[in-house]
């Protein structure tokens, strides 16, 4: 249990809240259907996780039949019909069709134009006649849906309504949305309190965060809530809510059939639930981690980390944390089941001040892009892995450059190496490249930044303009540590092609695309290119590492789904693929007949 929430597994609320009820008898339903349905909730009785909940939000009867086939054949739970979505909805001639033909069991919603949109309509704005809404979600119950959700506002006159003629395995959904803020926990719990008292089998709350901090309360309320509960955040800054619902006992949560099908703001898809997150492998005791940034959305850290987590059976999760004051989030998730961090743009630097302790060289870097919270005594301590990743990554294409795989020291000794950029990456790699022994110049669009870090490191420094003529010596190494040519901005590029005939090696730190225009003149100048993916996949080796405290040679997250799923609207060439693809064959391999030789 999260101890972070003082609440103890024995408080637990209702064990079975986790079991959607046995499809209700209905002279409406056929054969088939209650069987798929019975059967849907049968595979699921001994369990108690989750649920998974897809949002059924099409125009036509048609294709929300078949919306939820394909919903059930993702592995959804539960589908939500949205009858509000209905662009011409007659409950008396769609509902039977329906609710007959579902594959599986159903929430049945039908949101006023007014719930749905209106912000202040907990607050009594709203005025709308119910009568309409009120019959079809009747007919709904009375035709075998196992679940119907009614808003707290009108709650109380839709009991009576159906007082005298629920189902026994019917369950009624009293929700509240808010879609401005999160309310205090005191008030979330009253609002808890409110739900219970009107007669409700299953509480939900939404809210919305403003800052992902407000998502502890909803976690701390689900915690002790007594009856079954779902508590969802919405918005970005909210997804965790989504994501964690099994770690702290969320009765279900929803995930869309694709991207643009969402019923409430922040859903991930079905698929991004299952096989990216694992979450049905998430329980009270999985430990989380994270990638905190602003922006974040685009990280692939957690199609990685994850893949690596489930590959070794380390029982944790690592989740997106769209972050905006490093030091708040880190004071709210204080409970040592928040295990670790990555840190990116633009909170690298003040994870440094942040951390309780930091490794030496982070400290001579002068940023954090990893945090561990020490099991003994919840302290944090910094670590940057950003250095290794990126410069093994450059010695390696030196050396495959040279052929010389049996040199000794490194091939970065005595060359010039211009690392445009002096924020956290930049750093890392002007501190990398010196401790190898290069000559480090700095080049970067603040002059003032790039004199800062070439004193700290005795560099030279240069503005991006000189660096179009700077051409001491040929056979140079150029690293680009700046966000130029990173998507959407794919055609802009921080040097001329023509300066880049000096280099022998050029690095580009960005991923997205990962051939960048940097890459391919480089590439087109004759110069051997390294890609920001390298570094990416090796930091995570090093973060892998520390999280789990194995060895980095089990990081093994490249399967071909996650090879799909990295270059996903990257630009990449099938030849690099089928690379990528054989070498995480040898991998896992190599890993198998390891673990044979030492088990002989
Ligand atoms: N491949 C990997 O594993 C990996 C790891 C870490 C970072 N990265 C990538 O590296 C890049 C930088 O990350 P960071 O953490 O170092 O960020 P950061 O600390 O915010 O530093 C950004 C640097 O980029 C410069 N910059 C930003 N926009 C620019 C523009 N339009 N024109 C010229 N210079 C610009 C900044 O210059 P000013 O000083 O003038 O603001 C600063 O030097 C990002 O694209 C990130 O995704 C990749």
């Amino acid at each position: 249990m999260p101890s972070f929430l003082g609440y103890s597994p024995a408080v637990r609320r209702n064990e079975s809240r986790h079991q959607p009820p046995a499809a209700a008898s209905s002279s409406f339903l056929t054969a088939s259907s209650t069987v798929a349905s019975r059967i849907a909730c049968d595979e699921r009785a001994n369990e108690k996780m989750t649920l998974l909940c897809v949002p059924l939000v099409s125009k036509t009867v048609e294709q929300m039949v078949a919306d939820a086939v394909a919903a059930k054949a993702r592995g959804a739970d539960i589908v939500e019909i949205r009858l509000d979505h209905l662009s011409d909805f007659d409950a008396v001639r769609d509902l039977p069709l329906l609710l007959r033909s579902r594959p599986l069991p159903a929430l049945v919603t039908y949101r006023s134009f007014l719930v749905t949109y209106r912000p202040k309509w907990e607050g009594g704005e709203y005025e709308g006649d119910d009568k309409v809404r009120f019959d079809a979600l009747c007919l709904a119950m009375e035709l075998g849906a196992e679940y119907v959700d009614i808003e707290l506002k009108v709650a109380e006159n839709f009991v009576k309504l159906i007082s005298g003629k629920k189902p026994e395995s019917f369950k009624l959904i009293v929700s509240s949305h808010n879609y401005q803020t999160t309310p205090s926990s005191e008030e979330l719990s009253g609002l808890v309190a409110t739900i219970q008292a009107v007669g409700a089998d299953i509480v939900k709350i939404a809210t919305t965060a403003v800052d992902i901090v407000d998502v502890t309360r909803m976690f701390q309320v689900i915690v002790h809530c007594q009856v079954p509960m779902i508590g969802l955040v919405m918005g970005e800054r909210g997804l965790i809510s989504r994501l964690l619902c099994s770690k702290f006992g969320g009765y279900l949560t929803f995930g869309t059939l694709d991207s643009g099908k969402e019923s409430a703001p922040g859903q991930p898809t079905i698929s991004d639930l299952l096989n990216v997150y694992n979450i049905r492998q998430i329980g009270e005791d999985t430990k989380v981690y994270g990638i905190i940034g602003k922006p974040v959305g685009h990280s692939k850290g957690p199609i990685l980390h994850n893949a690596a987590f489930k590959s070794v059976g380390f029982n944790a999760v690592y989740v997106p944390l769209l972050v905006d004051d490093l030091e708040n989030f880190l004071n709210a998730y204080s409970s040592p089941d928040f295990a670790g961090f990555s840190c990116t743009i633009p909170h690298k630097e003040a994870a440094l001040r942040c951390c309780d302790e930091v490794d030496p060289i982070a400290k001579a870097i002068g940023a954090v892009n990893t945090i561990v919270k020490r099991a003994s005594d919840g302290k944090l301590i910094g670590y940057n892995t950003d250095y290794v990743g990126a410069i093994s990554a450059i010695e390696d294409g030196l050396r495959g450059l040279r052929g010389g795989k049996d040199e000794i020291g490194s091939p970065l000794a005595g060359k010039i190496f211009v690392v445009i950029g002096a924020g956290g990456a930049g750093k890392a790699l002007a501190y990398g490249a010196k401790a190898k022994g290069a000559k480090v110049v700095i080049a970067n669009r603040t002059f003032e930044r790039a004199k800062e870090l070439a004193n700290l490191m005795g560099a030279q420094a240069l503005t991006l303009a000189e660096l179009e003529n700077f051409h001491p010596e040929n056979g140079m190494i150029l690293a680009n540590t700046t966000s130029i040519g990173m998507q959407p901005n794919v055609n802009q590029t921080p040097v001329s092609k023509q300066a880049l005939r000096w280099y022998s090696l050029v690095f580009d730190a960005v991923y997205t695309p990962k051939v960048t225009t940097l890459l391919r003149e480089a590439q087109e100048s004759g110069a051997t290119v390294v890609s920001g993916l390298e570094m990416f996949i090796r930091q995570a080796m090093g973060q892998f590492e520390l999280f789990t405290n194995l060895p980095g040679q089990l990081f093994n997250p490249v399967s071909y789904f996650d090879m799909l799923c990295i270059f996903k609207g990257a630009s990449y060439n099938f030849f690099f693929f089928f690379l990528q693809l054989l070498k995480s064959f040898c991998a896992i391999f190599w890993h198998n007949t390891h673990k044979m030789v030492c088990f002989l």
